[in-house]
């Protein structure tokens, strides 16, 4: 197959499976995602995005209807069934299906839903980015996985508009993470990250960045930086799943960073093989 739709156990082209518009996800958003990456038609990092699915999936009191095994089970199954080798994989569990009421019934049982589509941006990584700030208009949950994301897709699509990759959330001055990434501040060698909180989301991404600093005996701190810190760093750098390890040089239209590019190729290196080591046939 192209592409792939999974419902309930209902499979299709994307364009031919409909979902219920008494799916809690529909009108409130109320569910939980994660996005994975294949290479070679193995998925990357699976482990971590399912723990980290159903620690999101605790603290909703959403009910996932199958075990971690088994929906691992399901989804090692389905990218086999979609022809590219690289592929981006979202899979999200909805609170369930239910008239539209705010309070919801506690043993309604969870939707999965999933969609496979080609991944073609693997290469993409090595090349600079220009970026936004945007003030940090989102609720006290962003640990939590969640489909509600409006202020990160009306930041997202701002970027966009000004021609940057992405936007950078501040509350106040202090520089949270990005509409769909985590940020980084080099200074002086010194890898800076705000902490894991419930102002950012654990990035598995970033999990990855600490440890290869830890090997390569990096000095880290998760600390929150200002947008001064971030305007005068030596390098300033953004993860997810999706982008790898992306490096800044504009922000707001002031150029940055550029002076670290050795540490930028390291992480990127070293990230890239550990994708590539953990998907080898
Ligand atoms: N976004 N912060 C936010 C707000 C995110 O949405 C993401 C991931 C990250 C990075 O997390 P990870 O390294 O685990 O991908 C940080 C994904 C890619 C998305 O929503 O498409």
């Amino acid at each position: 197959m192209e592409n792939l739709g999974y419902y309930n156990g209902n499979i299709g082209a994307i364009e031919d499976i409909n979902i219920p518009m008494l799916d809690r996800g529909v009108y409130f958003g109320d569910g939980i995602y994660e996005v994975v990456i294949t290479v070679n038609h193995k998925i990357f990092a699976l482990n971590d995005h399912i723990e980290r699915l159903y620690k999101s999936a605790e603290m909703l009191k959403i009910i996932i209807p199958y075990t971690k095994e088994e929906l691992k089970d399901i989804l090692y199954d389905l990218v086999k069934k979609v022809d590219a080798d690289e592929q981006l994989v979202y899979f999200q569990v909805t609170r369930g299906t239910a008239q539209r009421s705010h309070k919801y019934n506690k043993d309604i049982k969870g939707n999965l839903y999933i969609t496979i589509t080609p991944f073609n941006d693997i290469g993409n990584y090595k090349k600079r980015v220009k970026l936004i700030t945007v003030p940090d208009t989102r609720a006290f949950h962003c640990n939590i996985k969640t489909l509600n994301l409006l202020p990160n897709v009306m930041a997202s699509q701002k970027a966009s508009e000004c021609g940057c990759e992405e936007a950078i959330f501040h509350r106040g001055n202090i520089v949270t993470e990005a509409s769909y990434s985590n940020v980084y501040i080099i200074k002086n060698g010194v890898l800076k990250t705000h902490p894991t909180n419930r102002l950012i989301l654990a990035g598995i991404t970033r999990k990855n960045i600490l440890n290869i600093c830890n090997s390569n005996n990096m000095n880290i701190e998760e600390i929150p930086f200002t947008i001064k810190d971030m305007m005068e760093a030596d390098e300033v750098m953004l993860s997810s799943t999706t982008k790898f390890i992306v490096a800044a040089k504009e922000i707001n239209g002031v150029p940055v960073g550029g002076r670290a590019p050795a540490v930028i190729k390291l992480l990127q290196y070293e990230y890239m093989n550990k994708i590539l080591n953990e998907t080898m046939d």
